[in-house]
């Protein structure tokens, strides 16, 4: 794992240096020679779903996974993806909230309405993109008047399998990390930076991430400056996946 997580802030810092228009790094040659080597064997994870041939099977195991006891004692259902199983883009939050525990879809909040506004404005609907979240479970929250609280980071890793064999599955051709937690939980950061972050392409396993701010943010903290900048983000990912882009959509803030 460690080195997955080297060569992903390496490839992060160098897009970030690409982003800033630096064309050139000095690298000691006996360091470079490192990445040349063999990739070492990936882990083996002790908790690693069956094998399993399609994204159905991958989805019953998930909705009968046990790995969180405090998680599955308090939620109503397990939360696994919606849309497009083959779809260009995958948008990827945090967890889900009350609403999605109730009805298993993520995105159904007044946040998700702004996901599937965002969604429209680029011209596609929810079923067309593949919508899910870094956490398959409700957080729990007892003894808590709020009745949010963010994915810790074991939680975050007893379920990352299920989303790393989603993207197995769907292989999109970009993915939009809604929010910190998501980015996070992707490239595997403790507190992702997302305000320097968003807006720059970075990497997942060989496929371009945007992370970009979760529409709860944008709801909590509605400036134009912030819509704006997703919506920046929005049309870098519409230009990624070859969507066509009209007039109008590279000139909905021009005005402000
Ligand atoms: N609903 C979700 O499904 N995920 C989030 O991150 C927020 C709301």
């Amino acid at each position: 794992m460690a080195y997955h997580q080297l060569l992903n802030a390496t490839v992060n810092y160098l897009e970030g240096e690409r982003a800033h228009g630096r064309r050139h790094v000095n690298v000691d040659p006996a360091k470079l020679s490192v990445l040349f080597r063999p990739l070492p064997p990936m882990p083996v994870n002790p908790i690693a779903p069956a094998e399993c041939q399609s994204m159905p099977e991958l989805r019953a195991q998930a909705l009968a996974c046990t790995r969180c006891e405090h998680l599955v004692a308090s939620r109503k259902q397990v939360v696994f993806g919606v849309g497009n199983e083959a779809a260009d883009i995958l948008f990827v939050g945090e967890a889900p909230g009350a609403d999605e525990d109730a009805r298993g879809e993520p995105f159904v909040d007044a946040a998700g309405e702004l996901l599937t506004r965002m969604l429209k404005a680029m011209d596609l609907a929810r079923e067309e993109v593949y919508i899910t979240n870094i956490l398959k479970c409700r957080p729990d929250t007892p003894n808590q008047r709020n009745d949010h609280r963010a994915p810790t980071a074991d939680e975050m890793t007893a379920c990352s399998d299920w989303l790393h064999r989603q993207i197995d599955f769907i292989q999109p051709k970009v993915i939009v990390a809604l929010g910190k937690v998501a980015v996070g939980g992707l490239l595997e950061m403790e507190n992702a930076p997302i305000t320097k972050m968003r807006g720059t392409w970075h990497t997942y396993r060989g496929i371009p991430l945007m992370p970009t701010f979760h529409p709860a943010y944008l709801l909590h903290k509605e400036t134009m400056q912030n819509k704006r900048a997703v919506w920046e983000d929005l049309l870098a990912v519409m230009e990624k996946t070859g969507l066509p882009i009209s007039d109008k959509q590279r000139g909905y803030f021009l005005k402000h």
